[in-house]
């Protein structure tokens, strides 16, 4: 495919291959960006933010509805493109589809609520005949740097919001997942879009990524990825707006009181989703000692009964992981584990980029698959003696995005709640879980703001405060 730069699809004779991880044929081929295109990105941003700037809050709104719409018309071809480059089933493909619609929809509505507040100035010391207020405007020009891991739904959620706040955009697709994320881009010029409110840069990272991020004329960058990269982004970034989205290792605490039936599902849902590349896995599952072993004879037989396959056949449950690489990696880290002393309850196999769903027992808090963020289909588990013993352990990590627990108690549910340090808490499922309206971000190292339409619109606009002195 070519990539949409300027108002104009383009193409370039350095060009980088877009693998299915399922298979490792190459699907097809994108240009790789060079600092001249993203220097062209930027002068095109520019004048692309006046363009938009320009637009009223309803046309923006009909922009972002018409795209909806469009989304549904593409629907299963943008599925199985999604599919075959990220290698998610073409269930989760689809979920994921209809997901990204709904958020484009949301970010659409909420192009007609922005809004400001009334200032009470009166209400300072000395003050009288003077009103104030505040006014939301675009940002300017954003820059969105996505993730392989859901190429279209958190495209949606950085593209639909700066849209909806009247901003111009520059994309930069994952190098792994361009392909879904340029479809979308030739649905949203279809639906109306000015033609340099959105530039799309694929290819390397690092040309890129430290060009748009460093540069004066993008007033935000709002980034999905690992922390290692959004700390970098934030050191180039100087001063302008950030979000980040970054990792986690994300705890789920059983209590004795639990419902075990529930638990097992919550596990299954929310460890192996995705092959376990969603930032919200359940990686880390902190059982009570005094039920662990019955959980985990009602849990290891679900584990084993994933159905691991070719991810656009209708019976496959989970897919391969993205690179053979990354498969690589999390074979590795189970078996450091299993060299410390921990124990393979199943799975852990690698087969190119597959590795079957791994649950991992007897785990310790200096391990990597429990410390860094695994990013596969594995599953830890540790022992804890009491709810203190669980809090500490969920906290005990630099990382802190989602978290859940399982109990019928309302005193320890709220307790979790207050005490866990994590953006996201969940009572009674696990911490995979997200609906695309909710405020979802992270603490500590997992990130800084928040993501949903209504609060990353927010962040992607500025407000002024207006005194009229009469
Ligand atoms: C993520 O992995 O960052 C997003 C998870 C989701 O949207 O479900």
């Amino acid at each position: 495919m070519e990539f949409y730069l300027a108002g104009q699809w383009q193409d370039r004779d350095d060009r980088i291959e877009v693998i299915n991880p399922a298979n490792g044929e190459v699907i097809d081929t994108v240009p790789k960006a060079s600092a001249d295109d993203v220097e062209t990105a930027l002068n095109a941003a520019v004048e692309g933010a006046r363009e938009m700037a320009k637009l009223s809050g309803y046309r923006r709104f009909e922009i972002l509805r018409r795209t909806a719409d469009l989304m549904v018309e593409n629907r299963e071809d943008l599925a199985r493109t999604l599919s075959q480059e990220e290698g998610k089933t073409i269930h989760e493909a689809r979920t994921e589809v209809d997901r990204a619609r709904q958020t484009i929809e949301l970010s659409g509505e909420e192009a007609k609520r922005l809004t400001g507040e009334v200032l009470p100035l009166d209400g300072g010391e000395g003050v009288s005949g003077k009103l104030g207020f505040t006014l939301r405007v675009p940002c300017g020009v954003v820059a969105a740097i996505t993730p392989f891991n859901f190429p279209l739904n958190l495209v949606s959620h950085k593209v639909g919001p700066a849209l909806a706040g009247g901003n111009s955009i520059i994309l930069k697709p994952a190098s792994d997942t361009p392909l879904v994320a340029l479809k979308f881009v030739k649905l949203l010029l279809e639906a109306g879009l000015p033609e340099r409110g959105i530039s799309t840069l694929t290819g390397s990272g690092s040309t890129i990524g430290s060009k748009i991020c460093s540069d004066n004329r993008v007033r935000k960058i709002s980034f999905t990825g690992s922390q290692e990269v959004g700390e970098k982004i934030c050191h180039a970034a100087g001063i302008k707006k950030v979000t980040m989205e970054l990792g986690s290792n994300s705890p789920l605490i059983v209590l004795p009181d639990a419902d075990l039936d529930k638990v097992v599902n919550a596990v299954v849902a929310s460890g192996y989703a995705n092959a376990g590349q969603v930032c919200i896995s359940a990686q880390r599952l902190i059982v009570d000692e005094s039920m662990h072993d019955e959980l985990m004879q009602r849990l290891i037989p679900k584990i084993e009964s994933i159905v691991a396959g070719n991810p656009l056949q209708e019976e496959t449950q989970m897919g391969p992981m993205v690179r053979e690489s990354d498969a690589v990696r999390v074979e590795s880290w189970i078996q450091e584990a299993v060299s410390q002393g921990a124990k393979l309850a199943c799975g852990g196999e690698r087969n190119g980029a597959f590795v079957s769903p791994a649950l991992i027992l007897e785990t310790k808090p200096d391990m990597k698959i429990v410390n860094d963020e695994l990013f596969g289909p594995g599953v830890a588990v540790s022992r804890a003696r009491d709810i203190d013993d669980a809090i500490h352990m969920a906290n005990d990590t630099r990382y802190g995005l989602s978290a859940g627990i399982f109990t019928q108690d309302v005193d320890s549910a709220v307790r979790f709640a207050k005490e866990v340090q994590s953006g996201n808490i969940h009572i009674n499922w696990g911490p995979m879980w997200r609906t695309d309206l909710m405020p979802y971000g992270g603490l500590k190292d997992s990130g800084l703001g928040k993501e949903g339409p209504k609060y990353a619109i927010e962040e992607m606009t500025e407000s002024k405060t207006v005194v009229i002195h009469s």
